[in-house]
């Protein structure tokens, strides 16, 4: 079973967002809240595709309302994008933890390859959907799941690549993942950041409108 075994065919985004509900395409709905889908407007040219939801998202029910959330906010607002330009998701839609004990404090878990292709047909409907001039992978999860296996954050970033897509070419661009901006110790924590910011207005330059 995957994801595809729920989505409703044609549907707009608000349909889309209300199958997603009950998706039972893994088991990674089970321990958690909710699904988390996405925010923004369809109308919007760029896509931002992180990994997960995290534990705040999982309590809220929106991607990127926690600590790593705010930090790319702030980077999203720096690097000069108004936020009805952006579109925000993830490719897969239920937080992977694990905690100790329940009332634990719950640890997230990278997601396994079977859980981003079981989610995956979410976001090949998000992008047929939204169908963005270009689409922006935040760490090497997003990147993985969208440019293949041999994409590497650190060597590929910031960089234009048009690529292939079952829209016809599209843009892409990899950078670093705003919760890797916060796991970077103290004094080099500052220049991931502003990394992070210098490629999101490389994102900016890109649009055509
Ligand atoms: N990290 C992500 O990748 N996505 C979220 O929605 C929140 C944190
Ligand atoms: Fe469905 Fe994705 Fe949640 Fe798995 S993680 S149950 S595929 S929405």
């Amino acid at each position: 079973m995957t994801a595809a075994d729920f989505i409703p065919p044609h549907a707009n985004l608000d349909k889309l967002r209300a199958a997603a509900r009950d998706c039972r395409g893994c088991e990674l709905w089970e321990p958690a809240t909710q699904t988390v889908f996405s925010a923004g407007p369809a109308t919007a040219p760029i896509v931002l595709v992180g990994e997960q939801p995290g534990d705040q998202e999982d309590r809220q029910g929106a991607p990127f309302v926690g600590p790593a959330g705010q930090l790319l906010v702030k980077a999203v607002d720096e690097a000069g994008i108004p936020h009805d330009q952006i579109y925000r998701t993830n490719v897969v839609k239920h937080f992977r933890f694990t905690q100790a004990a329940p009332g634990k404090r719950r640890i997230h878990q990278t997601p396994e390859l079977r859980h981003m292709t079981a989610c995956k047909p979410w976001l090949v409907e998000e992008l047929r959907i939204v169908d963005p001039e270009l689409i922006v992978c935040l760490g090497a999860v997003a990147s993985k799941a969208l440019l293949g296996p041999s994409i590497r954050v650190t060597k590929d970033r910031g960089t234009l690549m048009e690529r292939e897509t079952t829209l016809g070419p599209r843009q892409f661009l990899v950078t670093l993942h705003p919760s890797s901006v916060l796991r970077t110790p103290g004094d080099k924590r500052d220049e991931a950041y502003a990394a992070l910011v210098a490629d999101l207005r490389v994102a900016a330059s890109a649009l055509t409108g």
